[in-house]
C-alpha cells in the first residue's frame, strides 16, 4: 500500500531520470492542457506537479499554483519555471492548503494513480476549484468491469506502493465527487490511459 513517506522516497530516487523517461507524454500533455482553454487571468492549480513537465504549455500570463510532495522533484519543476508567473509550494495533494473555490482550472496528471487515496485528492481538487470550474485528469486506468489480468496485477504488486498503480476505477473515484464528466478520451496504452475533462456543477449537489 502507497503511502506518502514511501512515495517521497521513491519519487526522489524517480526524479533523476524522470523527464527523459517521460518525454513521449507531452504530446498527450498538450492535448490535456488544450482542453481548459486557459485565458490570461486564470489561476490554475497543478496538484503532484512533478518535475514540471506540463509548464512549457501553460500560457505565460496564467497564474499558477504546482504543489508536490517530494522536494527533489519540485527542484527539478524550478529551474522549468522560466519567466511563467508559476509558485511552487512543498504539500500534500489529499490535504490541500487552500481556502475553498480558490482556482479557476485544475490539473492532475499522473497523481490519482500514484497518491495513497485517489478519491480524497480529487475532492480536494474539487474543493478548491471554483463552481463552473474545469479539471483535467490524465492518467492510467482500469475502468473494464472484470478484474485486471495477471500481468497487471503482477506490476501493481511491485509498483503500486513506490511508483504507480494500475488497477484504478476512474469511474469509482468519480464517484465519491460532485464532478461532471465534459469528454472522456481513450490515449491508447492498451486501453490504459485515459484524458478526462470534468466540471465543478455550478451549485453543490451533495
Ligand atoms: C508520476 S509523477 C507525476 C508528476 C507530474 N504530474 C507529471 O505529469 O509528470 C507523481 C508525482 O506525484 C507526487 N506525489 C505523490 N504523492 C503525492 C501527494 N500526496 N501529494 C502531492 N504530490 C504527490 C510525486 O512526488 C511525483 O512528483
Amino acid at each position: 500500500m502507497a503511502s506518502n513517506r514511501g512515495l517521497r522516497r521513491a519519487y526522489t530516487i524517480w526524479a533523476t531520470i524522470y523527464d527523459p523517461l517521460t518525454r513521449f507524454l507531452r504530446g498527450s500533455r498538450r492535448r490535456s492542457i488544450g482542453l481548459l482553454d486557459l485565458r490570461p487571468r486564470d489561476t490554475v492549480l497543478i496538484a503532484g506537479c512533478g518535475t514540471g513537465a506540463d509548464f512549457e504549455f501553460l500560457p505565460r500570463e496564467t497564474e499558477c499554483v504546482a504543489v508536490d510532495l517530494t522536494p527533489a522533484m519540485l527542484r527539478r519543476a524550478e529551474a522549468k519555471i522560466e519567466d511563467r508567473r508559476i509558485r511552487l509550494e512543498e504539500m500534500d495533494a489529499m490535504d490541500l492548503g487552500f481556502p475553498d473555490n480558490t482556482f479557476d482550472k485544475a490539473i492532475l496528471h499522473f497523481i490519482l494513480a500514484v497518491v495513497p487515496d485517489p478519491a480524497r485528492t480529487l475532492l480536494e481538487a474539487e474543493r478548491v476549484t471554483k463552481p463552473g470550474g474545469l479539471l483535467v485528469v490524465l492518467d492510467k486506468f482500469w475502468n473494464r468491469p472484470r478484474r485486471p489480468p495477471l500481468f497487471l496485477r503482477v506490476a501493481n504488486a511491485i509498483c503500486g506502493g513506490y511508483v504507480t498503480a494500475v488497477d484504478r476505477n476512474f469511474h469509482a473515484i468519480l464517484a465519491r465527487t460532485s464532478l461532471e464528466i465534459l469528454q472522456e478520451i481513450p490515449m491508447g496504452f492498451g486501453g490504459l490511459y485515459f484524458l478526462y475533462l470534468l466540471r465543478k456543477p455550478l451549485s453543490p449537489s451533495r
